[in-house]
């Protein structure tokens, strides 16, 4: 064990959406690797939470009729709910809006606007509104956004600066002289790559006239701070950063900031120039992994193919997700998601080669040795001594793929010892052995057997904690941990110990053609033409039946009358007619939408949609608009309609 305490991180996420398996990945990748270092003796920290101000949070606040908080308060529990679901023991859950973060955001804002490390400056550049970044006329690619190619507006304004570009020789050089900092080793290329090019100062502001939905900045109240700047400070304000200095220190730098690849610049620039400003040193490594990729393309709300790791969790199980995520990504390459592959690595892994060693060798245990444990006899035929070394082999091969970053080997490694105990079952053939007089054979290969369970589970307890503490139940363990030391040695379960019937842990997953996974939604929606819609289990993740897509009641209604919200510029208060029948919502439309526009016009609404309270005003419904990136757009009926009447 290298370090005595471990502290690791995750990205926070935006609260404009909910999790997807993208974001699942990375916080079961942290739990896998806080587990590991657990069971080798570390003290652990380990830290999650959600990016909660900015642009995307606000417009998508006002697409739902909500307010920022209200939005963020609602999808927080979203992820808090998945990461319970998915068994992820974070220690702590930072929310950019809570008091003990914004404090501290604006503490440092202070202090280096007080030493002359952020100045107000006059802006003359091209914004992209997704990315919520600025580049200049030459960072542009065809005229558009160079890192999500979409387009960009050109902005003048007055704002305020982080001197980072004084900080560029300072960066090449730490990241030249520590090879550790930046992984894997192209990522470290890419970013000294990009440090090629002079770096500009940081624009850390946001006019309130633009932008509400922020920290207010310490020395100019017209101005929010710029969300980037706002979301990397929790790493350091979620461990007591200016407030409680023993528990700072207790855990910066941080061993692991877990990211992935599209947010490396903010990370490996942004950053460290940030944390040098302060006077703090780096967090040991930046690890960028890769993409969950469906086909060619990147997951992605916009496109519409995301797979929903809740669902997954549902339909597999936990731990099986977390084995298929963990093995399918080698550690910063991109992977390819297809449920396919799930059902293949389950099928495999999981069913064939881990379930069944485990049913067998428990059953001849109960049959031939009484259900306990049996004493083995000396571990020297050739048979024993290639079993023994490569179950070793699993325990420092993980050891060393941890200090690597290369889970997905240590993970083969483990799967390759759970082979190699099967074919020493088929070698050395117990049932034949049981019909010896001398049982001594007998014991030893059963109990070989069962020792190598022992280890080999424990080596794949942080990947799938539940089914692996089964197993460890059912070989008449505790329900503990074990630690690296204890999976090292050989011999450790006690002869006459009594072992436990399981359920079988891994049942194979029947499926005559594997569905159609979520790939572009057109190509699903082909996959399915002519199919009687089938019933939810069936359906691909994602894809909803037609039966499912009824219940949703979209009704054509006619507004009667509009007026503004107090206390907020997104909100109006509707009254609206559907069928005769008259109805009241709340809409996030008011910055597009005056009032007296909006008299008389035929929109179309989410009829059966639950009540919601908002500002204190019920609201009845969800009328439908277009998410543009000029603003929303009401759809309305073309022509004359009733209303009241269904839209199909
Ligand atoms: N809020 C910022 C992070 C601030 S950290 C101080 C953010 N949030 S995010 O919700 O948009 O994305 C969070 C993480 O999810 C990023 O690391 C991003 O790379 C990752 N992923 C988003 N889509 C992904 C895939 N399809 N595959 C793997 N990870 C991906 O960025």
């Amino acid at each position: 064990m290298k370090d005595e305490t471990f502290y690791v991180t995750t990205p926070i996420y935006y609260v404009n959406d909910k999790a997807h398996i993208g974001h699942a990945y990375t916080t079961i990748l942290a739990d896998v690797l806080t587990r590991f270092h657990r069971m080798l003796g570390a003290s652990t920290h380990f830290l999650t939470g959600t990016d909660e101000h900015g642009q995307k949070v606000e417009k998508a606040a006002q697409a739902a009729g909500m307010t920022p908080q209200e939005q963020a308060d609602s999808t927080v529990v979203r992820f808090q709910e998945l990461w319970k679901k998915l068994e992820i023991t974070n220690d702590d859950f930072i929310r950019t809006t809570e008091p003990r973060h914004k404090l501290v955001v604006q503490k440092i804002l202070q202090d280096l606007y007080d030493r002359g490390e952020i100045y107000r400056d006059e802006y003359d550049g091209w914004y992209c509104t997704p990315c919520e970044r600025f580049f200049t006329e030459k960072d542009l690619q065809d005229g558009c956004c160079p890192e999500c190619r979409r387009e960009v507006e050109q902005i003048r304004e007055a704002n305020y600066f982080f001197r980072m570009s004084r900080r560029q020789d300072w960066l090449v050089k730490y990241i030249e002289d520590h090879p550790d900092f930046i992984q894997p080793s192209f990522r470290r290329n890419e970013t000294l790559g990009f440090l090629r090019k002079p770096l500009n100062d940081l624009c850390i502001s946001r006019p309130k006239k633009r932008l509400n939905w922020g920290i207010e900045l310490p020395f100019d109240t017209d101005f929010v701070t710029y969300v980037w700047f706002d979301a990397l400070v929790n790493y350091i304000s979620a461990i007591g950063y200016l407030a409680d200095e023993d528990q700072f220190t207790r855990w910066w730098p941080a061993n692991y900031h877990l990211i992935g690849k599209d947010i490396l610049t903010t990370h490996t620039v942004y950053w460290p120039t940030m944390l040098h400003a302060m006077g703090l040193p780096m967090p040991k490594t930046i690890f960028a992994h890769g993409w969950w990729l469906l086909g060619d393309s990147k997951m992605s709300k916009s496109i519409g193919n995301v797979v929903n790791p809740m669902e997954m969790a549902d339909r597999y199980g936990v731990d099986a997700f977390r084995y298929f995520v963990m093995t399918e990504m080698s550690l910063g390459q991109d992977a390819n998601f297809s449920e396919e592959a799930f059902m293949r690595r389950f099928n495999s892994d999981l069913a064939n080669d881990l379930g069944n060693l485990l049913s067998r060798v428990l059953k001849m245990a109960h049959s031939y040795c009484g259900g306990v444990v049996p004493e083995a006899g000396a571990m020297d035929g050739p048979e024993e001594q290639e079993l023994l070394s490569c179950v070793h082999q699993a325990a420092s091969g993980m050891e060393e793929a941890l200090d690597r970053m290369k889970i997905d080997q240590g993970v083969t490694g483990v799967l390759t010892a759970v082979r190699a105990v099967n074919r020493y079952l088929e070698q050395k053939q117990p049932w034949t052995l049981a019909k010896q007089e001398d049982k001594g054979p007998l014991h030893t290969t059963l109990y070989a057997a069962l020792e190598s369970l022992r280890v080999t589970a424990g080596l794949l307890q942080p990947v799938m904690p539940g089914k692996m503490q089964a197993i460890r139940l059912a070989l008449g363990l505790d329900d503990g941990m074990p630690t690296f030391a204890e999976l090292k040695e050989w011999g450790l379960l006690q002869a006459g110990t009594m072992l436990r019937k399981v359920p079988v842990l891994f049942p194979r997953i029947q499926k005559e053609e594997p569905p159609v996974i979520l790939e572009k939604a057109g190509q699903v929606a082909k996959k399915n033409e002519g199919k009687k819609a089938s019933s939810a289990a069936e359906t691909p993740l994602g894809v909803i039946t037609y039966d499912e897509f009824m219940k949703v009641q979209l009704r054509t209604a006619c507004v009667t009358a509009a007026e503004r919200v107090d206390g907020t510029d997104k909100l109006l208060k509707l009254q609206v007619d559907v069928g005769g029948i008259p109805r009241q919502l709340v809409a996030g439309i008011a910055q597009q939408y005056a009032p007296e526009q909006l008299l008389g016009k035929q929109i179309v609404i989410v009829a059966n949609l639950k009540p919601a309270v908002i500002r204190g005003i019920e609201s009845n419904g969800m009328l439908l608009a277009a998410n543009d990136a000029d603003g929303l757009k009401l759809i309305t009926v073309d022509g004359a309609a009733t209303s009241g009447v269904p839209v199909r």
